[in-house]
């Protein structure tokens, strides 16, 4: 066996690989695909808010890259590979475009190379590192980035698995600090709103069998992430609400988009 497969636990659902199922994913386990449909049956519109969340990162990615000029981009929790990740959108916009991966599931690591392969012009890479690593993350991020220049950070719900809200706050904050000017925070988060209740029993469910266990804030809350920084319109919203292409639901999944002024 090898060091990444024993770090993969087949044993308890695990999000990256939920997340997968539900975008149409085949990078998953029965134990997964059970917790799954169980959290479906509680949360009905819960596989609508994971694909609402990757079109975001397409919008969001998009317009940074064509509108902004951003040509690098920070992805903390990136997730199983899927369609339409951020070097793909990116490099389509900028070929030259220069992406860093990082997620600590040993399960994404191992799927790692099929994110590696971006144009010729641009570079991609990717760092096994806990978000909360942020100084081993930096330091692993200048090999590929010029932190001099503006970079993309993109938390797409990711911070939802720092519990406490202080260490979620200065994490954010301390990335965003080591960024140049002109540097954005794109952020995604699960929402905890009067008006979206089913979605508090399935966090509850994930909470009691799946791992990591994840927190809900409210739209208030979270806006928080961007203090000090430029919202760029239309605020922190329901990430199918932000720029979309065309009309949709509001799901429970915040978003913004935030640019650190020069
Ligand atoms: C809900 S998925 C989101 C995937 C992708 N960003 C998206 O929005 O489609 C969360 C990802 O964050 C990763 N993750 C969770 N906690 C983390 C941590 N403390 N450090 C790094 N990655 C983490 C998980 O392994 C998973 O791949």
């Amino acid at each position: 066996m090898t060091d990444i497969e024993s770090r993969i636990d087949t044993t308890r659902p695990h999000t990256a690989r939920i997340w997968n199922y539900w975008t149409g994913g085949k990078d998953n386990y029965p134990v997964d695909r059970e917790a799954g449909d169980r959290i479906r049956e509680l949360h009905p519109g819960i596989g609508e808010y994971a694909r609402a969340d990757r079109l975001f990162l397409g919008r969001a990615v998009r317009h940074l890259a064509a509108e902004e000029g951003i040509r690098q981009f920070l992805d903390i929790g990136t997730g199983l590979p899927s369609a339409d990740n951020t070097h793909e959108v990116a490099q389509r916009v900028a070929p030259d475009a220069r992406i860093v991966y990082v997620d600590n599931d040993p399960l994404v690591l191992a799927h790692a190379r099929a994110l590696l392969v971006g144009t010729p012009e641009g570079r991609t890479d990717y760092i096994d590192a806990d978000l909360r690593d942020v100084d081993a993350i930096l330091d692993a991020a200048a090999k590929t980035l010029d932190l001099d220049r503006p970079v993309a950070l993109m938390l797409l719900g990711v911070v939802i698995f720092i519990e406490d809200d202080a260490e979620s706050y200065a994490i954010v904050r301390r990335l965003m600090d080591a960024l140049a000017p002109g540097s954005h925070l794109v952020l995604s988060h699960t929402v905890v709103h009067p008006s979206m209740p089913d979605v508090d029993a399935a966090v509850a469910f994930w909470n009691e069998h799946g791992t990591p266990k994840l927190t809900q804030r409210t739209p208030e809350a979270i806006t928080r992430y961007f203090d000090g920084l430029e919202l760029l319109d239309p605020g922190v919203v329901p990430c199918s609400h932000w720029r979309p292409d065309t009309p949709a639901d509001a799901v429970a999944m915040y978003a913004g988009v935030g640019r650190k002024a020069e």
